[in-house]
């Protein structure tokens, strides 16, 4: 099985609740290696570009201020099935429909501070990570060699 890549944001809510622990936990138990690391306090502007996908959703300021407000902590998780495996984790967006259990369940208050966000797929992993770490290889040797991308 392809080993991949995907980018996971602790956002501010959970890292004012000290879980960042307690969330790495997680992602070592189900065997995602956290292979890079970072604290950022996003500017408003960084955060637009970020989302920039929702930018015409009407929850997209209460989004951009809400990553803005404080730390997030964000990391590269590399391993099999990756992006899937970490949304399984996270739960649903909105934490009162997440599975027990879940990152979202246990951690997130409303789907406005939802505690996590993760990639969806393949193609936005590659344009996550290389928005937070430009420097490191987005894809993994053998995604590449698989042609998934
Ligand atoms: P995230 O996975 O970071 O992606 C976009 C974020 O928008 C999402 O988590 C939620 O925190 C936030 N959001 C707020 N309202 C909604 C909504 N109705 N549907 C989807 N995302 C929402």
């Amino acid at each position: 099985m392809a080993i991949e890549r995907t980018l996971s944001i602790i956002k501010p809510d959970a890292v004012k609740k000290n879980v960042i622990g307690q969330i790495y936990s997680r992602f070592e138990n189900a065997r995602l290696k956290i292979i890079a690391a970072r604290m950022v306090c996003l500017s408003c502007a960084d955060a637009e570009k970020f989302y920039l996908l929702h930018k015409d959703q009407p929850f997209f300021r209460d989004l951009v201020k809400f990553m803005a407000s404080d730390p997030v902590m964000v990391q590269v998780l590399e391993g099999e099935r990756a992006v899937s495996k970490n949304r399984e984790l996270m739960g649903a967006t909105d934490p009162k429909k997440a599975e027990k259990g879940t990152i979202r369940a246990d951690f997130a208050v409303s789907i406005d501070c939802n505690a996590i966000h993760g990639s969806d797929s393949l193609k936005t992993a590659a344009v996550e990570i290389a928005f937070f770490f430009p420097q490191i290889d987005v894809y993994s040797q053998s995604v590449v060699a698989s042609g998934n991308i």
